[in-house]
């Protein structure tokens, strides 16, 4: 399983390239919105940070929810950049987000169908050609329903019917959600910053570094 930040934050997504462990960056309306600058830049500025990742996705705004509008925007959102190949159009789960992902993929350019919620929402997505489709696990979770389940049933469904649209889990909140998805078959996690620091934690860790370094200071060396 790869691993995408999910944040539109720049330091952020600093300090987890340099752990040479990014695939790519997601980012969101409110994750953009939190940091206080125009859109447009932002992913300028990401796709400059990582050059070496599959993708950057670029939401279209939640103003415009009519395909036509949608493609517009697109297809400003594709020449950002000099044109980056990396950059993904994030589509919502809907009527018109599926036309859009149909168009898009038609011309070449690589879609990520988001808010999904169910498993034939994902065969949707699929079908019309989305490159990834984005389960909300933790939001699943905060309504008592199963979100590691729906990624592995979204998981053996592609498998069962040979579909190459890549899954990627999305609103994880917490190490766990990182392993059981990897599990579940999942060809991503996309998390954010703080879940990547957690992941690199054990209380034995420290106590084996205090342990060495008390050890080896009797020693004086
Ligand atoms: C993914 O693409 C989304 O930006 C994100 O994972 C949503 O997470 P949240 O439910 O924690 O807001």
């Amino acid at each position: 399983m790869k691993f995408f930040i999910d944040t539109a934050n720049i330091d952020e997504i600093k300090q987890a390239h340099r752990l040479g462990i990014l695939s790519g960056v997601t980012t969101n309306p409110s994750l953009v919105a939190k940091e206080g600058i125009k859109f447009e830049d932002r992913i300028e500025e990401i796709c400059k940070l990582v050059p070496d990742v599959e993708s950057v996705s670029a939401e279209v705004t939640p103003d415009i929810t009519k395909s036509e509008e949608m493609i517009k925007q697109a297809e400003e959102l594709i020449k950002i950049n000099g044109g980056d190949k990396k950059i993904t159009i994030k589509l919502p789960m809907t009527m018109d987000g599926l036309e859009t992902c149909r168009y898009l993929t038609k011309k070449g350019v690589k879609t990520n169908v988001t808010l999904i919620f169910t498993v034939n929402q994902a065969l949707l997505a699929a079908r019309a050609g989305a490159t990834y489709v984005s389960p909300f696990l933790g939001r699943l979770d905060d309504i008592s329903e199963d979100g590691v389940l729906l990624v592995e049933k979204i998981a053996e469904l592609f498998l069962i019917h040979n579909l190459d649209t890549q899954i990627i889990a999305a609103s994880v909140r917490h190490p766990d959600h990182v392993t059981r998805v990897a599990l579940a078959g999942a060809n991503i996690a996309t998390i954010p910053y703080k879940v990547i620091e957690q992941l690199t934690q054990h209380p034995l860790t420290d106590q084996g570094i205090d342990k060495f370094a008390a050890d080896w200071a009797k020693v004086g060396k």
